[in-house]
């Protein structure tokens, strides 16, 4: 994860705060601001081990609680457009605390709530979060596997984003981040250390990055954006796969996504 050390940072939905931690320990950002979308109280009780005394130390540092990134009237002492960098580590709705929440909602997927969970999350990255002086970029670290990879984050999330570009993906290194433990969205359990990704965006079409990254893939007439599959053979292979359950089921959340957005 490209991160430096004169730079100030936000992060976005941290579970116990071990991230934020790692991160103020390892890459001495000159800012952090650590966000937690749970209650102060409600962190201590989910999880026996977390930093939240690991990050009282400086005055450099902002701990904020309660902090719904999709919420403005939930950010309370955020100081905002001041940041180089907004992090979100594995983002994932809280599907398990509140049922009922989506069960009033039932006719939208969770695949959808998390589309719309990230789209928010980068709008607001834009318009609120970023310096339009500084560095002006934004990550997410997810996984290359299900359900993550049915959000289909590179294809699908710069829909309609007219403020904020996919610039490209590279892999998350959780070796640079001793102590952080990706934690299980609602449990006290954390998440198997699986090769996670980082997609990176930046409110600028040409951002000069240190590492190379990896770019759209499965793009033109002979792959399936949706799905990540192709190169196509002949048209009745192309049919045939668009026939298939999988890729049915990536239509709808497609399609979903597609009229909650417009
Ligand atoms: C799988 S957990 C990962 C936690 C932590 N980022 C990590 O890497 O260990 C997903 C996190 O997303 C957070 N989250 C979900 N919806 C959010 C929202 N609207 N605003 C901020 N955080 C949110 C949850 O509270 C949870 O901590």
């Amino acid at each position: 994860m490209y991160i430096k050390p004169n730079w100030r940072i936000l992060t976005i939905g941290d579970g116990d705060l071990s991230f934020s931690a790692s991160l103020w320990q390892n890459f001495k950002p000159k800012q952090l601001t650590a966000t937690v979308f749970d209650s102060q109280q409600t962190l201590e009780d989910k999880y026996q081990h977390h930093a939240i005394d690991l990050l009282k130390t400086d005055s450099n540092q902002q701990l904020l609680f309660d902090f719904d990134v999709t919420n403005p009237k939930s950010w309370g002492a955020l100081k905002k457009q001041q940041f180089d960098l907004v992090i979100f580590q594995f983002p994932l709705v809280p599907a398990f605390e509140d049922p009922q929440y989506f069960h009033n909602k039932g006719y939208i997927s969770i695949n959808t709530f998390n589309r719309l969970l990230l789209r928010k999350y980068l709008i607001h990255g834009e318009k609120y979060f970023l310096d339009p002086n500084g560095e002006q970029l934004c990550y997410i670290t997810s996984k290359d596997v299900k359900p993550y990879s049915e959000w289909n984050i590179e294809n699908s999330l710069n829909q309609d984003l007219e403020h904020i570009h996919y610039l490209g993906s590279t892999p998350f290194r959780i070796e640079n981040f001793p102590g952080y433990k990706i934690r299980n969205v609602d449990r006290d359990k954390h998440v198997k250390d699986t090769q996670g990704i980082t997609y990176i965006w930046s409110p600028r079409t040409e951002r000069e990055l240190p590492e190379e990254l990896t770019p759209k893939t499965h793009q033109g007439q002979e792959h399936c954006q949706f799905c990540k599959a192709g190169p196509f053979v002949s048209t009745s292979d192309k049919t045939l796969h668009e026939q298939s359950k999988k890729h049915q089921l990536m239509q709808r959340y497609e399609d979903q996504y597609r009229k909650l957005i417009s």
